[in-house]
């Protein structure tokens, strides 16, 4: 008989998981080893992450036919194929399992394998198996080559953000969006134009410790007191709203649909969004005209690593000044970084076994910390997909 599989009471037991959710009292990180064990990662994947739609790349990373790149930490790459649609693919080919891309390239002419060079179509049909019957036997009789093409993975698009669903049976992309697109209905995604990115690859952290940093807002004014000076503390709220999970910073007179350039200060001081749509879409909007995604991304096998990258975005036309956005692009350097130096202190700290209960959640700027576990809970133990 073969063992049952792993569930989340393998991991985490009722007593902690009512803790967490804040049913006996003040709400609780996850325990510690939810954030360092890999067989809790494997049911992240068949629980939550492989049944959902999880954000991989950026559409303007891989602008022309035939661009390539390999998503980080993942055996998985990103193709824009030869009708110009992006594609995903197991990174593996399929004669004896070799990478095939293994960094950003342009293979519009095919996708050759560097071991014993057999070449794919950017669709993914297998075009040549090289020499596999003999000298310039380029088959077999009995190598059916349409049993051997990439393995493709569903994909889809929405504005410049790549995700990926990989069992193949989450509810349609637009569903799955369709929160955050409301939420974000005032501000201009379409217009987005990409003009800086900060990459942390990898980042030597469990991915929620660094989704967790993202969308609460209680660091903010003791982490960043410069770069967030225009951001007082009691302006910021936090929203927690089923599968939108993060918070806001309102700032009076500072709205989205007010489409003028940004002034120019050396800190951030207009009305700001911070949204995860879990598990892993996550999009900053700042008034009026400035978008940061964050792609963080777990590691396929090391739960303490992600690889986690911040592009930013101005909605401005052509004619936005590119001082500005030179100085708006280090203020967000330098958040990350003091974001960075306190995650790292968290991951040193989150070792010692009293946090086997987590740590405790302050209910007046967390809450959106606990919506996240929310999810992750319901996924591992209801199948809930969110
Ligand atoms: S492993 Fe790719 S051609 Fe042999
Ligand atoms: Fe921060």
């Amino acid at each position: 008989m073969s063992p049952a599989a792993p569930s989340l009471f393998d991991f985490v037991t009722p007593a902690q998981r009512d803790r967490v959710l804040g049913l006996c009292g003040l709400s609780h990180r996850l325990p510690r080893h939810v954030y360092s064990d890999p067989a809790f990662l494997r049911l992240e994947y068949e629980g939550w992450l492989a049944r959902t739609w999880l954000m991989v790349g950026r559409a303007h990373e891989i602008p022309e036919v035939g661009d390539a790149m390999p998503v980080p930490g993942h055996p998985i790459f990103l193709i824009r194929d030869i009708n110009g649609e992006i594609r995903a693919f197991y990174n593996s080919c399929r004669h004896r399992g070799h990478e095939l891309i293994g960094e950003p390239c342009n293979r519009a002419r095919g996708i050759v394998c560097p071991y014993h060079h057999w070449v794919y179509r950017t669709t993914g049909e297998l075009r040549t198996a090289t020499h596999f019957g003999g000298y310039r036997e380029h088959g077999h009789p009995e190598l059916d080559p349409n049993a051997f093409g990439l393995k493709a993975i569903r994909t889809g698009v929405w504005h410049n953000w790549i995700l990926v669903n990989l069992d193949g049976e989450a509810p349609a992309l637009e569903e799955f969006v369709r929160p955050l697109a409301d939420y974000y209905r005032d501000v201009a995604l379409s217009d987005a134009r990409h003009f800086s990115t900060v990459y942390r690859h990898p980042f030597s952290a469990n991915w929620k410790t660094v989704t967790e940093n993202n969308i609460e807002p209680y660091h903010v004014p003791m982490v960043h007191p410069g770069t967030t000076a225009g951001h007082p503390f009691d302006c910021h709220r936090i929203v927690d709203e089923g599968p939108l999970v993060g918070c806001a910073v309102d700032i009076e007179g500072s709205s989205f649909t007010n489409r003028a350039p940004a002034a120019t200060a050396d800190h951030l001081d207009g009305s700001g969004r911070f949204i995860l749509r879990v598990p892993n879409l996550y999009i900053a909007a700042h008034a009026p005209d400035k978008l940061v995604d964050s792609l963080i991304l777990p590691d396929w096998e090391d739960p303490l690593k992600c690889w986690v990258s911040h592009a930013c975005y101005t909605t401005s036309g052509p004619g936005a000044n590119d001082d500005s956005l030179e100085r708006w692009a280090a203020i967000q350097e330098t958040v990350m970084e003091e974001d960075a130096a306190v995650m790292e202190g968290v991951v040193r700290g989150f070792r010692a076994p009293v946090m086997d209960d987590g740590g405790v959640i302050s209910p007046a700027w967390e809450n959106c910390v606990s919506g996240f576990y929310r999810s992750l809970l319901g996924a591992l133990e209801n199948g809930e997909r969110a």
